[in-house]
C-alpha cells in the first residue's frame, strides 16, 4: 500500500474553512485530520461538533478525528454522527481502553489510539490487534506548528516490530512537525500515514505541497 497523507485542518483558515476543505477535496490528500482539544487533556481548545458537521457536508475524504479530550468514551457516538470515519483516542485518557475501542468499532468507525511522546510502545502490546491506527505524537499534543521530536523514528521501528510480532493489521500514523525533510525518513522507518498541518497550510501552494508529500518514494 502506498502511504497516505492527512492534512490537519487545525492549520486552516477558519474564516474560510469551506474553501480550504474544497481545496483538500481537489488535492491528493487521502484523509482530513481533525483535531479536537478540550482545554483539559491538552492546554488548548480547538473546535467541536458543529464545526466537524460543517466539514462533513463538504468533505469528500475520510474524516480522521483525533480526540485530545478527557473522557472520550462519553462522545463516541456523537462524533460518529457528525461524520467521523476514524476516531482516535489518547492512551493516556483511557483507563478502559479496550472497552472504548469496542465502543468506537460498534459505532461503525475505525478505532485509533494516539500515544504521547513519553508513552512507550510496549503499553500497546496487549491490545495492538484491536487497533486500526496507532497515531504516534511527534510533538506534545495541543498546538500546531511545533518542532518535530527526533526520538519518533525509534518509536516507529519499535511499533513496526510489535505489529509484525502480533500480526496486527494496524496502520502507523505520525502527527506533529511533519515536513518535506523528515517525511522520507518517517516513511523509510515504517510510517503509513503522515499528518501535516502548518507545513501544508502555510505553504504557497497547498495542493502542490500535498502532492509532493504523496509522491515521496520509499
Ligand atoms: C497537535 C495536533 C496535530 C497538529 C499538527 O496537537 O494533533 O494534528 O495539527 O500540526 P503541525 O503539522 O503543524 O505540527
Ligand atoms: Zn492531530
Amino acid at each position: 500500500m502506498s502511504h497516505l497523507i492527512a492534512p490537519s485542518v487545525l492549520a486552516a483558515n477558519f474564516a474560510q474553512l469551506g474553501t480550504d476543505v474544497e481545496m483538500l477535496n481537489q488535492s491528493s490528500a487521502d484523509w482530513i485530520h481533525i483535531d479536537v482539544m478540550d482545554g483539559r487533556f491538552v492546554p488548548n481548545i480547538s473546535f467541536g461538533f458543529p464545526v466537524i458537521q460543517a466539514i462533513q457536508k463538504i468533505a469528500k475524504k475520510t474524516m480522521d478525528v483525533h480526540l485530545m479530550i478527557e473522557h472520550p468514551e462519553l462522545y463516541i457516538e456523537q462524533f460518529r454522527q457528525v461524520g467521523a470515519d476514524n476516531i482516535t483516542v489518547h492512551y493516556e485518557a483511557c483507563p478502559h481502553l479496550h472497552r472504548t475501542l469496542q465502543q468506537i468499532k460498534a459505532s461503525g468507525a475505525k478505532a485509533g489510539v494516539a500515544l504521547n511522546p513519553h508513552t512507550p510502545i510496549s503499553s500497546l502490546s496487549e491490545i495492538i490487534q484491536d487497533i486500526d491506527v496507532v497515531c504516534l505524537m511527534s510533538v506534545n499534543p495541543g498546538f500546531g506548528g511545533q518542532k518535530f521530536i527526533q526520538h519518533t523514528y525509534q518509536k516507529i521501528k519499535d511499533l513496526k516490530t510489535l505489529i509484525t510480532q502480533k500480526r496486527s493489521a494496524c496502520l502507523i500514523e505520525i502527527d506533529g512537525g511533519v515536513n518535506q525533510e523528515n517525511a522520507p525518513l518517517l516513511l523509510e522507518a515504517g510510517a503509513d500515514v503522515l499528518v501535516a498541518g502548518s507545513f501544508v497550510f502555510n505553504s504557497e501552494n497547498p495542493v502542490q505541497t500535498i502532492l509532493d508529500l504523496k509522491q515521496i518514494q520509499k
